[in-house]
Parts: C-alpha cells; sequence; structure tokens
C-alpha cells in the first residue's frame, strides 16, 4: 500500500480523508479517539510542507442539516493541532476553491460534511471529480469508514495519485498482527445499535469464529426470528433468510451462537432503573436494554477458556448507568484476561470507544482498539479488502 512517506509533499494540496464521525450530545464531544488518530498523519503533512485539505463525514445527515456541521469538531482540532483550523462551509465549488487558492505550506483546513451531498454515497463520479478538482493527492487515512464504497472514499481514487496515512496503515498492522487467527478459540461478540451492516458479516464471521456472542438490536433480531416476545426493543424486521443462513452457517462450522437468556429493560421510556427479566418473561411494553446476571456469568465462562476476543459495540445503552453493567463487566473480565497475558483482545468501534472511557479503561487495558466498527468487522470478513481500491 503506497504511504504518504513515498510522496513528495512539499506545497501539494493535500485532500486528507478522515472519518470525524466523533459522538456528539449538546455540542459537545463524547469521545475523541478519532481525532487523536488522525494527528500524526495530519502534523506530518503540515511538517513536510503541505497545503492540507481535511475532508469527512459526520453522521447521517439527508441534506443539509446543521446539528451535524463538521464546524463542531473546529475547535478541538485546533486546539490538539495546536494550530489555527480555518473552516469552509462546503465541500465543493467556488467556496473552496478561493480559500485553497490563499494557503500556505503547512496550512490546514477543514470542509463541511461530505453527507449534505447526497451523491456523496452514491459514489458519483462527478462530485469525486469536483472534490478532486482542488487538490494534487489524495491521502485515505479513514479505516473506520473504508467498508463504504462512497465517492470520497473509492471514486475519488480515479482521480489523484492515491495514498494511506499512518492511522490506517496501524489499523492494518495492528489488526493483522493481532488476529491472525491461530490463537483459538476465537469469540465474537457482536452488539450496538447499528444492525443493517453488521449483521451481514456475521455470516462471514460465523465461519471462522468458535463463539458468536450477540448482543443489542442484533440480538433481539435473532431473538424475535426465534418467536421471542420482545416488546418494543430495537430489531430488524424482514431478514429471516439472512438470520437463517447465519444459524446454518454457524452450525455447519462449529460455532455457537449465544444470545441473552436474562435481559434488563426499561418499561414506559423511564431509562433509570433496568429490571431483570429471563427472556420468557418479557412483556409488551418491555425495552431490552441490557444483558442480565446469567447471561453475564454464560459469556464470562466462554471468555475464561478463548484465546482471542474480537468485540464489536456495547452490549446494552451503556450511555445509561443502569443498563451499562454488562458492558462494564465484561470490560473487567476481558481487560483482566488480557493483562495476565491470558487473551489476545481486540475491540473496535466509535461507541466501544466511548464505552471503553464511559467505564474507566482506556486503549492500554486491551490488546488493541481499533477505530473501526462496522469497518472492523467488514475487515475481520475479508469484505473490505475486495472492496477498496487502495488494497
Ligand atoms: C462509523 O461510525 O462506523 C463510520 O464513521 C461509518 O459511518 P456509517 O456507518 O454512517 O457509514
Amino acid at each position: 500500500i503506497p504511504s504518504i512517506k513515498d510522496c513528495n509533499l512539499q506545497d501539494k494540496v493535500i485532500l486528507l480523508r478522515v472519518d470525524f464521525n466523533v459522538p456528539i450530545k449538546n455540542g459537545e464531544i463524547q469521545d475523541n479517539m478519532r481525532i487523536l488518530r488522525a494527528l500524526n498523519t495530519i502534523e506530518y503533512l503540515m511538517n513536510t510542507g503541505a497545503k492540507v485539505v481535511i475532508i469527512s463525514h459526520f453522521g447521517r445527515p439527508e441534506g443539509r442539516d446543521d446539528n451535524l456541521s463538521l464546524k463542531n469538531i473546529v475547535k478541538t482540532l485546533s486546539q490538539l493541532l495546536n494550530k489555527e483550523v480555518n473552516f469552509v462551509d462546503d465541500c465543493i465549488g467556488e467556496k473552496v476553491q478561493k480559500v485553497v487558492n490563499t494557503m500556505v505550506a503547512g496550512d490546514v483546513i477543514l470542509l463541511e460534511n461530505l453527507r449534505f451531498y447526497k451523491e456523496e454515497e452514491q459514489n458519483d463520479l462527478s462530485f469525486a471529480q469536483q472534490l478532486s478538482s482542488i487538490a494534487d493527492v489524495y491521502v485515505n487515512d479513514a479505516f473506520s469508514c473504508s467498508h463504504r464504497i462512497h465517492a470520497s472514499i473509492a471514486r475519488i481514487t480515479e482521480f489523484l495519485p492515491s495514498y494511506v496515512g499512518f492511522s490506517m496503515q496501524n489499523e492494518l498492522k495492528y489488526l493483522e498482527e493481532s488476529i491472525s487467527f491461530q490463537a483459538k478459540p476465537i469469540t465474537a461478540i457482536v452488539g450496538g445499535a447499528k444492525i443493517s451492516t453488521k449483521i451481514k458479516m456475521l455470516k462471514r464471521l460465523a465461519e471462522k469464529v468458535d463463539f458468536l456472542i450477540l448482543g443489542g438490536a442484533i440480538a433481539n433480531s435473532f431473538l424475535s426470528f426465534n418467536k421471542v416476545n420482545i416488546g418494543k426493543s430495537l430489531f430488524q424486521t424482514g431478514i429471516d433468510d439472512l438470520l437463517h443462513s447465519i444459524i446454518e452457517i454457524a452450525n455447519k462450522n462449529n460455532c455457537k451462537i449465544i444470545v441473552p437468556e436474562d435481559v434488563l429493560v426499561a418499561i414506559d421510556s423511564d431509562y433509570s432503573v433496568g429490571i431483570a427479566k429471563k427472556i420468557e418473561s418479557i412483556s409488551d411494553d418491555d425495552v431490552i436494554l441490557d444483558i442480565g446476571l446469567q447471561t453475564l456469568e454464560t459469556i464470562s465462562g466462554v471468555i475464561a477458556n478463548s484465546k482471542t476476543v474480537l468485540w464489536n459495540g456495547p452490549i446494552g445503552m451503556f450511555e445509561y448507568p443502569a443498563f451499562a453493567i454488562g458492558t462494564k463487566e465484561l470490560m473487567n473480565i476481558i481487560s483482566n484476561f488480557t493483562k495476565k497475558g491470558n487473551l489476545i483482545s481486540v475491540i473496535g468501534g466509535g461507541d466501544s470507544s466511548s464505552a471503553i472511557n464511559a467505564a474507566g479503561f482506556t486503549d492500554k487495558d486491551f490488546t488493541y482498539v481499533s477505530t473501526g466498527g462496522g469497518a472492523f468487522l467488514s475487515w475481520l470478513s475479508g469484505d473490505m479488502h475486495a472492496k477498496l481500491k487502495l488494497f
């Protein structure tokens, strides 16, 4: 993979694709891991005399949306870089070109959310061409969204000489090193709220791992498929065939799928208390928001016997203390085994990173923490290699 170290950068305009899709609440960044991980590349580009034009998506807007503007990131980015970063409230067109024309070597600007244009997600040729028109070189340092075939990730490489940044290189190096798929048994834990991307990857995962532990909305979808009443819990409909084939593949490959036996539910949107229930006793108004103690015990036993744990997505709605127990306890168990040298633990995803911080842990408590959620799963399943032209 061509690295930016292979490129002469002096006075070149670099279009740097990062993933600044960080969790924000009331305008405050909740977890800045993705920004921190991009700093090395930005600083290297600045110090080697490049003009750095940063592009990113933020959330899933439908058209222009002030709440999802990247201007929310500028202050933090400027502080972390110790340099004023200029913000342009568009990502293509004359306004951008004008600002780029005034840039000198070492300058950094941040453009507006790419997804304000629907053409970004459509991998549109003309949008990619417009993006590329202001730059000499393209650098992808956005591992966590490189499973998306979008204009700023995929199509853009048709227009500019393309390189990868240090964060992308590190992700690939550490993931490769820690997951040789040699240290067995391997357990994958998949939770979180984003169902559609993740659920498709479970097929490939079921071929490779010995235990597949499911939490969050994915587990709810399996429970509902098994005719369990999940009340008002988040789940996905219309995927029976997919779930059926995941179960079939798992059976064929001796992969044991584990779904919760008991859970904590909220009633009537009251998230202050979690009520423990066996899954057979869930009522129509219940919302499943965490795993229960029995399930935690089962999972702990599986982890104790595993040599590798790959974890993507919190197992409960950890933002609410009443539903953070499962996620926190699992982190405790996994970090303890990791520290004793008995376990390779790789955790991925923006929400997982927030959960790590919220639970009082750091990157150092695990073998590796990846910025990628869906991307991490996509990489694990071999899907990303096939998709991304840079590879
Ligand atoms: C993520 O948060 O996983 C990446 O930023 C990708 O976001 P997306 O799932 O909205 O494409």
